[in-house]
């Protein structure tokens, strides 16, 4: 592998000097493995390449306690020289000398990496599913655990269809789909490309929301098949939804940390996120307890299929947006032509640390299967 040009070395290092060490002769604080990687590129002054390149950052990020170095440096390099990820550069991307453009642009990006922008929000784009979606702070940047949720609603589909089928219905028009809390559109978009009939109603309170949320519409040229609302979802909403038709599903990542967990997450979520977008409040339910509220409402409560209200929240209590996973909350009222009351939906407490085991409260669930 060819080396950094000490010329590189010196001009980011010039350019970073709260952020990386210049030298064993100028500072003490340059650690031995810098020490010993900065002689040998200034003994080997040449080309500069992606893998050198990711390897400076990646120890400029560890130096600077950047969380997931590595694939944040492979993440920058791989954008900037237009692959999706630093496997899929072939080897001749990989040999060729990055121009200085290129080593211009890796450099911006990684200083905000540096500031402990997310990824995301650095590229301004970030793949969720199939789709790529713009990324823009403060909208929350969907978690690879949310594709989980997108699974239960094709799941409870897929089963209202076989329902129907088997029970030779008459056929159900498009489904129609509700989501509290869009963000970056993230869900409603993965629902309109796995149901190719649906339609999608989406509301957020942020106005930052609901732009990204547009955006990423007409980048996928979905603009059809969704409404997008600017709405604070409350108990009293059901008068500003119901003008957009009752639906079958309403699906929702609300705001779930508890709020004494706020200060806790990640510099990466405090500086940059909406926090309110994962402010649960007091036990974690804020806006749950109001979705739960309103679904008896807002869903359908004919036709003789299963309306479903899928809502994602944590499995324990937990500050980062990491090791949560995602329930469903099933109101079943089934194809029984009951009228879908309050306790057809799953009501469910969290409490810190622990949670009550998710009953299915109808036997035609899903989850009883
Ligand atoms: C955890 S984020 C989920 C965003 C997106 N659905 C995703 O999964 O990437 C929660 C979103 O709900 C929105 N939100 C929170 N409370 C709300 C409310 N009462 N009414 C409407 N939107 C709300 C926030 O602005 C935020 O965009």
């Amino acid at each position: 592998m060819r080396c950094l040009s000490s010329s590189l070395f010196r001009r980011f290092w010039g350019l970073l000097p709260q952020y990386v060490s210049v030298g064993p002769s100028q500072s003490p604080n340059l650690s031995p493995k810098q020490s010993s990687l900065r002689q040998s590129c200034s003994a080997r002054p040449g080309l500069v390449t992606a893998p050198d390149v990711v390897s400076f950052w990646q120890k400029v990020f560890e130096k600077n306690g950047i969380p997931e170095a590595r694939e944040s440096s492979e993440y920058i390099v791989s954008f900037v020289l237009g692959a999706k990820t630093f496997q899929s550069l072939g080897s001749e991307k990989l040999c060729t000398p990055l121009t200085a453009v290129q080593q211009e642009q890796i450099q911006q990006l990684s200083c905000k990496r540096l500031e402990r922008m997310p990824v995301q929000y650095v590229l301004g784009e970030w793949d969720f599913q199939d789709l790529n979606l713009k990324m823009r702070p403060p909208v929350f940047i969907p978690r690879p655990e949310t594709e989980d949720l997108i699974s239960l609603v094709v799941e409870e589909e897929s089963w209202k269809c076989k329902a129907k089928n088997s029970a030779f219905l008459v056929a159900v028009p498009s489904p129609v789909i509700l989501e509290i809390g869009c963000g970056s559109g993230a869900i409603a978009l993965s629902l309109l490309c796995k149901i190719p009939q649906s339609r999608v109603l989406a509301v957020d309170k942020e106005e930052a929301a609901v732009d990204l949320t547009r955006e990423n519409v007409h980048r996928l040229q979905l603009q059809d098949r969704i409404h997008i609302l600017h709405h604070n979802v409350s108990y009293g909403s059901a008068k500003h939804l119901l003008p957009w038709g009752p639906v079958d599903f309403i699906v929702s990542n609300p705001p779930y940390v508890f709020h004494e967990d706020m200060a806790s997450l990640d510099a990466e979520i405090l500086r940059y996120e909406d926090l309110d977008a994962l402010d649960g409040g007091d036990d974690g339910m804020r806006v749950i307890k109001i979705i739960l509220t309103l679904a008896p409402s807002l869903l359908k409560d004919s036709g003789g299929v299963k309306r479903a209200a899928v809502v994602g929240w944590p499995r324990q209590s937990h500050p980062g947006p990491v090791n949560f996973t995602r329930e469903k909350m099933i109101p079943s009222p089934c194809s029984d032509g009951e009228e879908p009351g309050k306790d057809d939906f799953l009501q469910t407490q969290q409490s810190k640390g622990q949670k009550q085991p998710l009953q299915p409260l109808h036997p035609h669930s899903p989850s009883a299967y």
